[in-house]
C-alpha cells in the first residue's frame, strides 16, 4: 500500500450499446457491447490515504461533494470494495476534462479511473480483467473504459459476474473520427440505471434487442477488421436507433431526443444523400455523436461549425 496514487481513464462511446441488465446490483448486462475510447477525454483521479478521519472525502472538479450527494454515496460504495481495514479512509480528487454538458458519460471514465487509483493506493496488483470487473460494479460502461481503442464487453454467464468484463480489440483505425455535438437547452432526463430497468420491464420490444445486439456486434467486429466504414456506420447507427426505439416504447415513454437532436439527425441523413459518408450514434441524452473518416472532415465542419472532432487512434 502507498499513500497516494493517481490514475487516468478515457471516456468511451458505444457502437453497440449496453442496454438492459440481468443483475442490477452487479451491473451484469443482457448483451455484449462494443465501444471506442476517446483518447484525450476522460477522468483523472487521485486517491490519498487519510489518517484519523472517520469519513471519506470527495472532490469533483476541485469542488467538495457533500455526503448527501448521490455521487458521494456511489464513490463510497465503490471504495468499500477496496478497504483492507474497516478503518481505511480516503480522499478522492476526481477531475473530468470533458464538460458534463457534452453528454459524454463521465461515469464510465470516472469509475474506471477510481478503480485503477484505489487499487493502486491499496497495492493491489490487478490485471485488466480484474480492473474491468471492479469498474463494472461501479457503472456498467466503466468496465470498457479500463482499456484504450476498440473494446468489447463480454456479458458473461456467471451469476457472480466474474466473467463479465471488457477486453480490447487489437485493431486500430487512424482515419476514424468522432464528432461531438453539444446541444443546449436540454432538460435533465432519466438516468441510464432507471431507464434500462424501465425499458426491460415495460416494453415487449425489448425482447428483440438481445438478438440484434449480438448480430450487430459480430458485424461491427468484422467491419473493424476490414476497415469497412460504411458497414461500421450503418451498424452503429441502426443499433443506436433500435435502442432508442425500445426506450420510446417504454412506459412512461423515455424520449431522450430534443428537437435539436432530430434536426441534427436530419442534417446527417441529408449529408449522406449528398454523398458524404457520416453516421450518428446517441446515448441516454440529447447529444448526437457523429462517425466519419478524415477525408470528409471539412464537409462535416461546414454543416456543423460547432462540432468537436476527436481523432480516435494515433
Ligand atoms: C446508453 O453504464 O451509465 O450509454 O451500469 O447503470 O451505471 P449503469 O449504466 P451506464 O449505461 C450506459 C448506457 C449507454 C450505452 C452504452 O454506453 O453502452
Amino acid at each position: 500500500p502507498v499513500d497516494v496514487f493517481e490514475a487516468w481513464a478515457p471516456v468511451n462511446i458505444a457502437l453497440c450499446k449496453y442496454w438492459g441488465k440481468r443483475d442490477a446490483a452487479l451491473n451484469l448486462p443482457v448483451n455484449d457491447s462494443l465501444s471506442v475510447a476517446l483518447p484525450d477525454k476522460g477522468t483523472r483521479t487521485r486517491v490519498t490515504r487519510l489518517q484519523g478521519e472517520s469519513k471519506d472525502i470527495v472532490f469533483l472538479n476541485d469542488q467538495p461533494v457533500s455526503e448527501a450527494d448521490g455521487f458521494y454515496q456511489k464513490v463510497v460504495a465503490h471504495l468499500n470494495l477496496f478497504r483492507l481495514d474497516r478503518g481505511d479512509r480516503f480522499r478522492i480528487d476526481t477531475v473530468n476534462n470533458i464538460a458534463t454538458a457534452a453528454g459524454l458519460a463521465s461515469s464510465a471514465s470516472g469509475f474506471a479511473a477510481l478503480t485503477r487509483a484505489t487499487a493502486g493506493v491499496q497495492g493491489f496488483n490487478l490485471d485488466g480483467k480484474a480492473l474491468s470487473i471492479l469498474a463494472r460494479v461501479g457503472s456498467g460502461s466503466a468496465c470498457r473504459s479500463v482499456f484504450d481503442g476498440f473494446v468489447r464487453w463480454h456479458k458473461g454467464e456467471a451469476v457472480d459476474g466474474m466473467d463479465s468484463c471488457a477486453a480490447p480489440l487489437s485493431q486500430v483505425w487512424p482515419g476514424l473520427r468522432l464528432g461531438v455535438l453539444t446541444l443546449t437547452g436540454a432538460a435533465k432526463k432519466v438516468g441510464s440505471r432507471e431507464g434500462m430497468a424501465r425499458t426491460v420491464e415495460t416494453t415487449p420490444l425489448y425482447s428483440a434487442w438481445p438478438a440484434q445486439a449480438e448480430a450487430d456486434i459480430a458485424i461491427l467486429e468484422q467491419a473493424i477488421v476490414d476497415r469497412d466504414f460504411e458497414l461500421l456506420g450503418v451498424t452503429a447507427e441502426h443499433n443506436a436507433m433500435t435502442m432508442h426505439a425500445t426506450m420510446i416504447a417504454s412506459w412512461p415513454p423515455l424520449l431522450y431526443w430534443e428537437p435539436e437532436s432530430v434536426a441534427v439527425m436530419q442534417k446527417v441523413w441529408q449529408l449522406r444523400k449528398d454523398g458524404v459518408p457520416v453516421y450518428l450514434t446517441m446515448d441516454a441524452g440529447p447529444n448526437v455523436k457523429l462517425l466519419f473518416e478524415s477525408p470528409v472532415e471539412d464537409s462535416i465542419r461546414q454543416v456543423f461549425p460547432d462540432v468537436e472532432v476527436v481523432k480516435l487512434f494515433p
